[in-house]
């Protein structure tokens, strides 16, 4: 459903941020890259919803290339973070009547706005406030609500539960974990190590613009993760220390 082929991206200031990346993610699986700071991640998500432009390389979404045809393709996407998209002055309601509608969909009732909003956990109280007077998790939860209004295939989080309280992350998981359930798509970043082994079908490990090592379900479920993160850190980093 998700695919990057041979996705490679240069800043202008000569940083090679991502270099040759191929990966895949299938309808019902939750792919999670972890990374250093500076390792590419954050590059990675840009790339795919065309936030930024590849050096070489393509990012395909139902067989749709994202930076050539980006309004068909971010059809089948939702890109899920506490600021970008979101309209500050907009209310909860009028946020996610907006995406629902530039999503192509224009027959959505006032009730299934307040059960998509129910649904992500957000007080009744909240859905007529303002964006911009709302915490950091309420935002990632509005954007979620913004997912499944829009139905999209595809959804991208960049560390979604970092500054989360832990019931809040929990229960953001326990959503990503039924958008999953229901066929979708789902590529997050994380550092969190312990909620990527809960939750990862798979998860791939990024160093230096590189992916270093995908690591299946079957071998997430009794590896330690933690210490197959550090080995190839510190193999990578050693290897190219000095250079
Ligand atoms: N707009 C930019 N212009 C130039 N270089 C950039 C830009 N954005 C990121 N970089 C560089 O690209 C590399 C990858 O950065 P990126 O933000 O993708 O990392 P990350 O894995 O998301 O890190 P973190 O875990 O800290 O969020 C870094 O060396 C960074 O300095
Ligand atoms: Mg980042």
């Amino acid at each position: 459903m998700l695919k990057t082929v041979d996705l490679s991206k240069r800043y202008e200031n000569g940083v090679l941020a991502v270099k040759g990346l191929n990966l895949h993610v299938k309808g019902g699986e939750i792919f999670t890259m972890l990374g250093a700071n500076g390792a590419g991640k954050t590059t990675t998500i840009n790339l795919m919803f065309n936030f930024t432009e590849p050096t070489e390389g393509q990012v395909l979404v139902h067989d749709i290339d994202v930076n050539r045809d980006p309004l068909k393709a971010k059809r089948h996407m939702a890109y899920v973070s506490e600021n970008v998209m979101l309209y500050g002055n907009f209310t909860a309601l009028q946020n996610i009547d907006f995406f629902a509608k530039l999503g192509g969909r224009k027959d959505v009732t006032r009730d299934e706005y307040y059960e998509v909003l129910r649904r992500v956990g957000l007080p009744e109280e909240c859905f007529r406030r303002r964006l911009k007077t709302f915490s950091k998790g309420m935002r990632q939860k509005c954007g979620i609500a913004i997912a499944i209004i829009k139905d999209a295939d595809v959804i991208l989080l960049d560390e979604p539960t970092s500054g989360l309280d832990p019931k809040s992350g929990r229960e953001f998981l326990g959503l990503l974990h039924q958008l999953k359930e229901e066929g979708k798509a789902i590529f997050m970043t994380t550092h969190d190590i312990f909620r990527a082994k809960e939750i990862a079908d798979r998860v791939g490990i990024m160093t230096q613009g590189s992916m270093v090592r995908e690591i299946p379900r079957e071998e997430i479920v009794g590896a330690n993760l933690e210490e197959i993160y550090m080995e190839y850190i510190e193999r990578y980093e050693n290897n190219t220390s000095g250079n």
